[in-house]
C-alpha cells in the first residue's frame, strides 16, 4: 500500500474509531477448531437465528467495510473478497488475526478489539454475502488455469472452488489476493505458513499462477 494510502486509511480509523464503537476490553482467549464449529453452528441454527447474527454481524462489520466494502465485496486490489466465504473458514482466520498466527499491520488491532459473539456475528454475515468483484476475461489464460486448478486443486478446495469449513472458498476471489497469497504460501513467508499450501504452491509453474488465479475469479 502507499504512504498516502496508509495515511488515508490510518485517518478513516481513527475517525471509525471515535465514533462509538463498541470495544472489547480484553482480547477473546483462542478456541479450538471444534469451538470455532459449534460457535458457528449456534448462530446458524435457524433461520431467525442466522438473521438476528447476520444483522449484528453487519453493525459490527462495519470497523471492516473500509475495505472489505459494504457487503464484504473487497474495494481494493490484494484485499479478500469475504463474501460467500464459509463461515468456520471465516471465523478460525479472525481467531488467528486476533491471536497472531496470521498479521496485517491494518488489521490486527482492529481484530484484536472484537469481542467473541462480534467475531462470530461478522464471520455469519459475510458469508450470506455474495462476492461482486470484477472477473478475468482473457480466455486463454482461463481455461490454462481451469486444467491446472482441475488437475491440482479440486481435491481439497471442490470442483466448484467453494472449499469446505476448514479449506478457503476460492470461487469468485479477487485475481491479485489469490495470486499474493500462492506467492506467499511459495516462499513460505512467515507469518501465515501453511506446509500443505506450500508444497502445492511450490510444485506449480510461475505461469500456472496467474492462470489459476483468473479462472478462479469467474466462479460465482
Ligand atoms: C485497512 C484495511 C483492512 C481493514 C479495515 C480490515 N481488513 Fe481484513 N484484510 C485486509 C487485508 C490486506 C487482508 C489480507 C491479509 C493477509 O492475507 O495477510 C485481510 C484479510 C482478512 C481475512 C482473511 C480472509 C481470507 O480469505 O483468508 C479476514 C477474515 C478479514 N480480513 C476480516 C476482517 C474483519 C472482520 C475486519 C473488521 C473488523 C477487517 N478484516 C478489516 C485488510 C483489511
Ligand atoms: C491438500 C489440500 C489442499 C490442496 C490440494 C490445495 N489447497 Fe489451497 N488451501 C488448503 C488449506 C488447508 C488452506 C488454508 C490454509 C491456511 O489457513 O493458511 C488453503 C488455502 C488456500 C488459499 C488461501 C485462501 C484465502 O482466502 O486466503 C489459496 C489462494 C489456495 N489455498 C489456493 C489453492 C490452489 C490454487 C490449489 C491448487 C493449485 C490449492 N490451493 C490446493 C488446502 C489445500
Amino acid at each position: 500500500m502507499s504512504k498516502q494510502r496508509t495515511t488515508r486509511l490510518a485517518l478513516a480509523m481513527a475517525i471509525t474509531l471515535s465514533s462509538g464503537a463498541t470495544l472489547a476490553t480484553s482480547p477473546a482467549t483462542s478456541h479450538t477448531p471444534e469451538e470455532y464449529e459449534s460457535r458457528i453452528q449456534k448462530a446458524m441454527i435457524d433461520s431467525k437465528t442466522l438473521a438476528a447474527s447476520a444483522h449484528a454481524g453487519k453493525r459490527a462489520a462495519f470497523l471492516c467495510l473500509y475495505c472489505h466494502g459494504e457487503d464484504g465485496s473487497s474495494v481494493q486490489e490484494n484485499i479478500p473478497n469475504l463474501a460467500g466465504q464459509n463461515p468456520v473458514y471465516l471465523l478460525t482466520q479472525i481467531e488467528k488475526f486476533g491471536d497472531g498466527r496470521r498479521s496485517n499491520e491494518f488489521m490486527s488491532g482492529l481484530i484484536k478489539s472484537l469481542k467473541v459473539e462480534d467475531r462470530v456475528s461478522i464471520a455469519v454475515y459475510y458469508s450470506t454475502m455474495r462476492p461482486n468483484t470484477p472477473a478475468a476475461t482473457d480466455a486463454n489464460l482461463i481455461e490454462h488455469g481451469k486444467k491446472r486448478y482441475q488437475a491440482t486443486c479440486i481435491g481439497c478446495h471442490g470442483p466448484k472452488a467453494n472449499g469446505t469449513k476448514a479449506i478457503a472458498r476460492l470461487a469468485g476471489q479477487r485475481v491479485s489476493y489469490l495470486t499474493e497469497a500462492l506467492a506467499n504460501y511459495r516462499a513460505s513467508k512467515s507469518p501465515r505458513t501453511d506446509p500443505v499450501m506450500t508444497t502445492v504452491a511450490r510444485n506449480l509453474a510461475p505461469e500456472d499462477i496467474p492462470a489459476i488465479a483468473a479462472y478462479l475469479s469467474t466462479l460465482k
